[in-house]
């Protein structure tokens, strides 16, 4: 209880109100296009520039980050319906510091939650507004009403897909939809497994471009992560490729990526919302 109470306190002081929280839901259309991967790998470099990113599963599938990171979430997000439990119980420590929420259960779960153990919820997670820079949430594939909504009330969406035709046409799916219910989403693009550079960046351009003809839409291309072994090496040690493996294809690309997200994001104008205007949003869509 006292270290517990001590690491409350040393994390308070590093809270920057002035700080801007940004919530980012990773989605697919496709499952198994490597979403959690590269979830997991982008928080870790996100970190390594000094940019505090926390990791959030609200994944149902099988395999989830913990696994994929090596541990055992002793806590998860459901925990804080619990009266005496804060978020800084149920944050967990991954590998390279990573911190980690578990979602114990699916967005739908979530969700469907009733209005008031929603607030108490999104009370106790926006004491995290100003202590992180970015909170990843790592989503289940496919597009439910409840991914919609998700994906709706994030700041951001971070759309994953591979450069194979099905995932392309899914990743389409997905675009058509928010764009059914809110053209003024911010989508990005990644193009995950890329066997070269010139592979990644014309699946972003066409699917760009697609968007833009048919949806006159503005989808972003955030870039792309190489096809590579060492991912696979890495999921079965069950570690972060870019711990395990930091000089390979997908870590360099990772970073390349990051390089882009964070110049863009520096540059970007609109305010992002956090966890209260996540909450915000997702009453609305609700009613
Ligand atoms: N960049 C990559 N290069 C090679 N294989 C990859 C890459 N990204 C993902 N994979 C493979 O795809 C599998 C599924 O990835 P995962 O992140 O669990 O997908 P999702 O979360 O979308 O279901 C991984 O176990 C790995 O074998
Ligand atoms: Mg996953």
């Amino acid at each position: 209880m006292h270290d517990q109470a001590k690491r409350l306190r040393e994390r308070m002081q590093q809270s920057q109100p002035s700080r801007q929280t940004r919530l980012v839901t990773v989605t697919s259309g496709k499952g198994g296009v490597g979403k959690s991967n590269f979830s997991l790998n982008f928080a870790l470099a996100l970190r390594e520039k000094g940019h505090k990113a926390i990791l959030f599963d609200v994944d149902l599938g099988l395999a989830n980050l913990d696994v994929l990171m090596g541990i055992t979430p002793k806590r998860h997000l459901l925990h804080l319906l619990e009266k005496e439990t804060s978020v800084w119980d149920i944050l967990e420590t991954g590998p390279g510091d990573l911190e980690f929420i578990a979602g114990g259960s699916g967005f739908t779960q979530i969700l469907q939650l009733d209005t008031e153990k929603l607030d108490i919820l999104f009370q106790k997670l926006n004491s995290l507004h100003g202590y992180a820079d970015t909170i990843i949430f790592d989503t289940g594939a496919g597009i439910s009403q409840e991914s919609l909504r998700f994906m709706l009330s994030s700041d951001e969406v971070i759309l994953v897909t591979t450069p194979e035709p099905p995932a392309i046409t899914d990743a389409y799916a997905v675009i058509k939809m928010i764009h059914s219910r809110n053209p003024e989403t911010k989508v990005r693009l990644v193009i995950n497994r890329a066997t070269s550079e010139q592979e990644g960046r014309a699946t972003s351009e066409k699917l760009a471009m697609v968007a833009k003809r048919f949806l006159d839409m503005e989808v972003s291309k955030l870039g792309y992560v190489m096809d590579d072994q060492h991912v696979t090496k890495a999921v079965k040690q069950q570690r972060p490729y870019l711990l395990a493996y930091p000089q390979s294809p997908a870590s360099r690309s990772i970073r390349n990526l990051v390089a882009e997200y964070l110049g863009s994001t520096a540059g970007s104008t609109g305010t992002p919302g956090g966890f209260k205007g996540f909450l915000n949003k997702l009453k609305g869509l609700i009613q």
